[in-house]
């Protein structure tokens, strides 16, 4: 397998709205990413991906950017962007912007000049339609709720929106506009960045004709659509390839086949993708909303599935949650009696998958969900499903509340939790999204001063990353599949193996070295309790939520 730095690099995802605020404005700016270089240093990570800081009237918090090369007036200046970046580099860390194409803002001035006329250049920069007997073209909905459609009296046609109504779909049809985003994104290169996370790359192309859906929003329609492969080919050929960079793409509904397109060891198109198969196993048929408990099995089934088939095919990013998933600890561990070993075992297990690791803020210090009032939450996504099942639609409003307390966005955009005092040391002044209420106890000061903590294991998961090549390039194995509370698997590399077992539950499961494993444990690696018997190696009573790694020898 060929080495590649973007494999061996931890990636550590910033939101800045909620890092830290430098200005008392209540909104984390770069100034505040800037201030916490050297504990993001400490941690190990490599590389920085930063949520959008463009120009951007926020409907969707930076993801509707409306000049794509200056930066969000809340977040600072051009100087401050560099800065960050001196700073990233000056300590041998890299920089990964996202990169967000498939969409603008309404108040781009491609998309006002677009709106004026049907003759602008720019009209066929997006995606207008005529409507149909009254209604909207097709019945595609938008990934936030209601029509994907936006009616537009200037002109008396219908544009694309697949997220808000202001977030216009772009045309990638248009080769002026393909052209004019690869050299804005020469243009940041040039500046010096080291990637990209390209915000739903997969969705950039629509099905010709666009179809009305026989059943469901038409994502059949618009998801690694028919020409995808064309512009992320074109794009790689353009500018990708010039430059020694990481590059991940956000690809809902992508398969593992998709994947080894995408992420093709050619490296003709993407370094690897974000997958949702794993995020989507507490969806019920109802969709996101529609909450179902995960099943461990199923979990496996899916990891599993990701890890063999892109073996040798192409590669995987692992995460477990970022800006738009609740906080990993509350899903898939226990955020309250076994808080820190199960934040600690999730860590152990990602981590030691074959795939580039992503840790979003806050996780190194186990950060949680919240269950705010409707009121006190931010987040467009929260507010229109809520109008339509709630206000319109007559849903329970508890039953909804729930779906939000465990699902919604906010949960991962609550403030970063720095110290103890007020708003948890992440501004001066109010902050724009309520302070998750136990950061008196869950802090980045109280993390550092305990030498037990979730961020120090994380630091050593990172370290041990940089030690052994087998964490990094050895293939990846299940074992006891049928096992309904343990997850443990191999990774093998030459002569090497590494045991990786993990217990998904507060019970106290028996581990036994499967007979077909013919090398033994010899070296424990990590481990998330102090293990007095070290003697036990091969078979073992695991504690709640406990993680082991071991090295094995012939
Ligand atoms: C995916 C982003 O991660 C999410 O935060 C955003 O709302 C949508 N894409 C639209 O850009």
């Amino acid at each position: 397998m060929e080495k590649k730095w973007w494999k061996e690099s931890v990636v550590y995802q910033i939101y800045p709205r909620s890092f830290m605020d430098s200005n008392g404005d209540g909104i984390g700016d770069l100034r505040g990413i800037t201030s916490k270089l050297d504990y993001l240093k400490k941690l190990g990570v490599d590389v920085i991906w930063l949520s959008p800081v463009y120009k951007s009237p926020n409907d969707d918090n930076g993801y509707d950017i409306s000049d794509y090369q200056d930066i969000m007036d809340e977040f600072g200046t051009m100087e401050d962007w560099s800065e960050l970046l001196e700073g990233l580099h000056a300590r041998g860390m890299k920089l990964m912007m996202d990169l967000v194409v498939n969409h603008s803002s309404d108040e781009h001035h491609w998309f006002i000049e677009s709106r004026k006329d049907k003759d602008s250049p720019f009209r066929d920069y997006y995606i207008w339609r005529q409507g149909k007997d009254g209604q909207e073209p097709n019945n595609w909905t938008s990934f936030f709720s209601g029509p994907a459609w936006q009616y537009d009296e200037e002109t008396d046609e219908y544009y694309l929106h697949l997220f808000s109504k202001k977030q216009p779909d772009l045309n990638w049809e248009n080769p002026e506009l393909r052209k004019n985003i690869y050299d804005m994104m020469t243009w940041w290169l040039e500046k010096g960045v080291d990637g990209f996370r390209m915000d739903v790359i997969n969705l950039i192309s629509k099905v010709d004709g666009l179809p009305s859906a026989k059943e469901g929003g038409g994502s059949e329609f618009f998801m690694n659509g028919p020409r995808v492969h064309e512009y992320l080919q074109e794009m790689n050929r353009e500018v990708l390839s010039k430059y020694d960079v990481m590059t991940v793409g956000e690809c809902p509904g992508a398969t593992v086949e998709d994947a080894a397109h995408y992420a093709n060891v050619e490296n003709t198109e993407l370094n690897m993708i974000f997958t949702f198969e794993h995020m989507d196993l507490d969806s019920g048929s109802g969709g996101k909303w529609d909450v179902q408990p995960w099943k461990l099995r199923d979990l496996k089934d899916v990891m599993t599935k990701w890890q063999k088939g892109l073996e040798g095919q192409g590669w995987n990013s692992l995460y477990l949650n970022n800006h738009d998933q609740p906080r990993m600890v509350s899903r898939f561990g226990n955020d309250t009696a076994y808080r820190v070993e199960s934040a600690k075992m999730l860590a152990t297990f990602l981590h030691m998958m074959q795939g580039t690791p992503y840790i979003y803020q806050g996780e190194e210090i186990g950060m949680t969900n919240v269950r705010f009032n409707l009121e006190d939450y931010n987040d467009i996504e929260i507010h229109n499903m809520y109008r339509e099942k709630v206000t319109e639609g007559g849903a329970d409003h508890d039953k909804v509340m729930e779906a939000i307390h465990y699902k919604g966005r906010d949960n991962a955009r609550t403030p970063v939790q720095w110290d103890s005092s007020e708003n948890a040391g992440f501004t001066k002044g109010t902050p724009w999204l309520k302070v998750n209420p136990n950061y008196k106890e869950i802090n980045a000061v109280a993390a550092l001063a305990d030498h037990d903590s979730i961020f120090y294991y994380y630091q050593k998961l990172i370290k041990l990353r940089k030690e052994h090549d087998i964490i990094v390039y050895g293939t990846y194995d299940l074992i006891l599949e049928e096992n309904e509370k343990i997850y443990a698997y191999t990774r093998t590399l030459g002569e090497e193996m590494l045991l990786v077992v993990c217990n998904f539950t507060e019970n106290t499961p028996f581990f036994e070295l499967p007979a077909s494993i013919s090398q033994k444990p010899a070296k424990l690696l990590i481990g998330n309790y102090h293990i007095e018997n070290s003697r036990e190696t091969e078979s073992f009573t695991l504690k709640p939520y406990e993680a082991r790694v071991y090295l094995l020898k012939r």
